[in-house]
């Protein structure tokens, strides 16, 4: 049975990661009233907290994207839920949970970036260099790890450990 065993990142090492984030986006983007689009379902829990350490203007939005089925290596990713306004002119910084192959956030930079925002940034919790695929250049990264397969704090195996406040390895057999 797989389970969520060693912890990878801990609730005080995710916290003082993410202050310093906000940190760098508050100097970054002071007076551009940046909107922060979180990629569903992944990254809600990083973006409620990362928004919460950005002590400036700024918007927020939520976009959800999906692998075709059985064809995950393909790089063939849809969207399921749209964003809610345009994002023409605008600041956006995309807030991903992780990238691994790199597909999938490969896929969404293009997308957006047809919308023609003023700017297209990347701010991601979790980075799996080892598995890239596809090269995607990364603006802000909060952690690299190894290959192990991760849950918790958002990341779930089958739907489930997304409530846990920390990040750990699935383990067992
Ligand atoms: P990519 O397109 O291969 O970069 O995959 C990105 C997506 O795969 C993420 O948004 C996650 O949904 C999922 N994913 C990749 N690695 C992990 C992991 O270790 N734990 C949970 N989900 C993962």
């Amino acid at each position: 049975m797989l389970q969520p065993g060693r912890v990878i990142i801990s609730q005080a090492e995710l916290q003082g990661r993410i202050a310093e984030l906000g940190t760098d986006l508050a100097r970054d983007f002071a007076h551009e009233r940046p909107i922060m689009v979180g990629v569903l379902q992944g990254a809600f829990l990083f973006m409620a907290d990362l928004i919460r350490a950005t002590p400036i203007e700024l918007t927020t939005d939520f976009i959800g994207v999906a692998s075709y089925a059985g064809s995950k290596s393909s790089g063939q990713v849809r969207i399921v839920s749209d964003l809610s306004v345009a994002i023409e002119g605008r600041h956006v910084v995309i807030v991903e949970d992780i990238v691994d192959t790199g597909l999938t956030l490969s896929y969404l930079k293009r997308t957006l970036e047809a919308r023609r925002p003023r700017s297209l940034r990347v701010c991601v919790l979790v980075d799996k260099v080892e598995r890239r695929k596809v090269d995607v250049p990364l603006d802000y990264v909060g952690f690299t790890i190894p290959n192990v397969f991760i849950v918790g704090y958002g990341f779930d195996y089958d739907g489930l450990y997304r409530n846990l406040p920390y990040v750990a390895a699935l383990e067992g057999e």
